[in-house]
């Protein structure tokens, strides 16, 4: 339990502009880590070890991308109890992102909008701040999540991903290929067959070269859209296969509006994230299941408000779980309670998958 309530922050931080607000709780967090103070948003880590695509998580809850597109505060963040921890999408050159304002609250929901438009500080200044973090000698698993630039043409977005790609791989346990935001022009066209199939197959082929020169071999997980029908996902699932990708997460936000009609900034374009989202990305992860078959690592997020919505994820099929929208309306507590939630199900007899 940290000493300082969320309850308490929470209500000086939605009295401030979204964006503004997340800002502020980066550069605090960056201050903290490190530091003494951190035991003001500190939890105790819950220990609940499982094996994915060849990595020991300590325990199943993570920190989904974006909320720290830099590689700020991967310490602070750490130290909320997280067992895995993505940052990123970072892009090879720094990028502004989309005008502001970008980030939208929809309290009644329990959502977010955004359509910030992988705004970040380029491929050089993340890797610095990657190598500062000391979350991975800590036994941490680090994710860094790689996109392209706005201004790659999409058909050149294959050499964006093999420049992030190289640039990322010596300093992260996983490395995120994501094909799925609502707000780079195009990007999800990646997820194509075709397309698909020529971007996983260069990635593939590039970590060959990356795991030989570097003598460990990364696993690649790749980031899917909710926003896919059921034979969509079939041949998502068939490239990640035939390609040798090593893990799915899914999914990212949704361009759908249906569960948030009529609600105030509901009309926002961007991707919607939190609470609404949950039935359309676990419906995403039991198709991947039934697709992918038992074994393949799949890692559910979206919507997790709460313990039982961590657990109704891996009843879908997936493996662990991140959380992005959920840290914002209910706070650390949340990272624990979901951590203790998984390790009673995993404790159960015959638990876990439907
Ligand atoms: C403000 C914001 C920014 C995001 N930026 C990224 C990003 O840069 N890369 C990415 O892969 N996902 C990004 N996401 C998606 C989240 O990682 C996550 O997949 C999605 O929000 C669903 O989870 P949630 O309902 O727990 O938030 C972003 C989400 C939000 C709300």
């Amino acid at each position: 339990m940290s000493l300082l309530p969320y309850s308490l922050a929470r209500p000086f931080l939605f009295g401030l502009d979204p964006e503004t607000a997340h800002e502020l709780t980066i550069q605090s967090l960056a201050r903290l880590q490190g530091t003494p103070l951190k035991w003001a948003y500190c939890n105790s880590l819950v220990e609940d070890p499982v094996e994915l695509a060849g990595l020991a998580f300590r325990n199943r809850v993570g920190l989904a991308a974006g909320l720290d597109k830099n590689g700020r505060c991967i310490d602070g963040l750490g130290a909320m109890g997280f067992g895995f921890v993505e940052v990123g999408t970072v892009t090879p050159r720094a990028q502004p992102g989309n005008p502001k304002p970008r980030m939208f609250r929809l309290p009644q929901a329990n959502a977010l909008i955004n359509r910030l438009g992988f705004n970040n500080d380029g491929l050089e200044a993340f890797i610095a701040n990657g190598k500062r973090s000391t979350f991975r000698q800590k036994g941490g698993i680090l994710g860094l999540n790689i996109g392209k630039n706005a201004a790659t043409p999409i058909a050149n977005a294959t050499s964006d991903y093999l420049v992030c790609l190289e640039g990322v791989y010596p300093h992260a346990d996983y490395v995120t290929v994501n094909i799925s935001s609502p707000n780079t022009s195009n990007l999800r066209s990646l997820q194509g067959d075709e397309a698909l199939g020529g971007l996983l197959g260069a990635i593939a082929q590039r970590r060959e070269g990356l795991a030989r020169q570097h003598r460990r071999h990364v696993p690649i997980f790749v980031k899917i859209a909710p926003d896919l029908d059921q034979a969509q996902v079939a041949v998502i699932a068939a490239a990640l296969k035939r390609n040798a990708m090593d893990g799915v997460v899914a999914t990212n936000t949704t361009i759908s509006r249906e569960a948030v009609k009529g609600l105030p900034h509901s009309e926002e374009a961007g991707g919607l994230s939190g609470a609404p989202l949950l039935e359309a990305s676990n419906r995403v992860i039991a198709e991947l299941r039934s697709a992918l078959g038992r074994r393949f690592p799949i890692i559910g997020v979206g919507g997790i408000m709460s313990a039982e919505d961590a657990v109704s994820k891996i009843r879908a099929g997936a493996d662990a779980v991140q959380i992005y929208t959920g840290l914002i309306y209910r706070g650390p507590q949340l990272v624990t309670d979901a951590a203790q939630a998984l390790r009673a199900l995993a404790r159960e007899p015959r638990a876990q998958k439907a």
